[in-house]
């Protein structure tokens, strides 16, 4: 072979040996650099005569067009890999399972609550709120209960610093002052009418919220939920509260045989008072009572304090713990499982 042909074929190898561009760029300038052979080659013509000069000088310029397309071809083989390697590095894999995105819920208590409006709603009550720091006024005297009763007591009460108009405030120990509250807003609306001798609406409301009790084990817990219920007109009697309070029952638990008990108690703020307990007929709660509420015949004292004469207005109140009936209806047996916190418990509900 003439030395031409070597020089190209030395080149060839060279490129498709070099690993890298910068192993590439060097082995250019073996062939093509400054003092590569080529270029040494071309200087070489210089000495020659004028026609040897033309037949050899465009030989070699066909090995250097060879040598160069060499290199390009080589050039744009290492482009095409590395463009091979980034996509084959970013490939996704569309057969995989797509990222779920984590659905949040309602916790168990607040699917309670909301059954218990939608309940309730469905029966005619309104949906009062108040506020969880109290005067003492609102959450014990206002409800007939005396300066001395223990459940003013620090054991059962949390007092909060400072006060409102020279009362002391606390965290509502139940929610039975709204009883207070919305009654006297209600009065206030329709006082002319009543002054008026026209009489009023009846005031049918329901007041969930947050409570509190210096209190802790498997039923008990410092925070809990309870929702109050009130319903005064001019002839609400006992008997209606029965019939109210089972309705809501068998609907909440929907189970058409369950059966209520109301057990004599005391209330300062009823007359007579109830507990209410209810009995499972069928299911893993067979015979079993348990106390759900509170409640009774609004006492007279309550009555004026709501500003309205309890000649004329009667009716009756109640209050029960949301938690409770939430651990009946899901089979909870720690009521504090729900305050903790704890996601793997919480998401059952949803
Ligand atoms: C009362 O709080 C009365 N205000 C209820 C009432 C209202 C009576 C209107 C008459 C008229 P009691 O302390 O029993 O009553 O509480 C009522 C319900 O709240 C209980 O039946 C129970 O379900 C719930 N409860 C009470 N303390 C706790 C607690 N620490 N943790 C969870 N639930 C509680
Ligand atoms: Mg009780």
């Amino acid at each position: 072979m003439n030395p031409l042909d070597d020089i190209v074929e030395a080149a060839r190898v060279a490129f498709s040996q070099a690993p890298t561009p910068a192993d590439l760029e060097n082995a250019k300038a073996v062939f093509l650099g400054k003092s590569g052979q080529l270029t040494e080659m071309m200087k070489g013509l210089a000495a020659l005569p004028i026609e040897e000069k033309k037949v050899r000088g465009a030989a070699i310029n066909v090995a250097k067009q060879a040598v160069e397309a060499a290199l390009t071809a080589r050039r744009q083989a290492m482009v095409d890999a590395e463009l091979e390697r980034q996509l084959r590095a970013e490939a996704l894999d569309v057969t995989l399972p797509g990222r779920r995105v984590a659905v949040g819920g309602l916790h168990p208590v607040s699917l309670t609550m909301a059954r218990i409006e939608g309940i309730f709603g469905s029966m005619g009550f309104e949906v009062a709120q108040g506020p969880e720091i109290e005067t003492d006024w609102f959450n014990f005297t206002a409800l007939n209960t005396p300066e001395d009763h223990p459940a003013r007591s620090m054991h059962d009460t949390f007092y909060v610093e400072g006060e409102s108009g020279g009362a002391p405030m606390l965290l509502r120990t139940h929610t039975s002052p709204m009883q207070i509250r919305h009654a006297v807003q209600h009065v206030k609306t329709h006082r002319a009418r009543l002054d008026a001798g026209q009489g009023m609406p009846e005031i049918r409301v329901i007041a969930p919220g947050r409570t509190y009790r210096v209190d802790s084990d498997a039923t008990h817990s410092p925070m809990f939920h309870q929702c109050e219920g009130l319903w005064v007109g001019e002839a609400v009697s006992f008997k209606d509260l029965k019939v109210v309070f089972t309705d809501f029952c068998r609907t909440f638990f929907e189970s058409d045989d369950l059966v209520l008990r109301f057990r004599p108690s005391f209330f300062p703020f009823t007359e007579p008072s109830a507990e209410v307990d209810i009995q499972f007929q069928s299911g893993p709660l067979a015979g079993r009572w348990l106390e759900v509420a509170g409640s009774g015949q609004v006492h007279p004292n309550v009555i004026r304090n709501m500003g309205l004469d309890p000649e004329q207005f009667i009716g009756f109140a109640f209050g029960m713990g949301p938690d409770r009936l939430t651990m009946l209806r899901y089979g909870v047996n720690d009521l504090r499982l729900f305050f903790d916190g704890d996601l793997r418990f919480l998401s059952q509900f949803n």
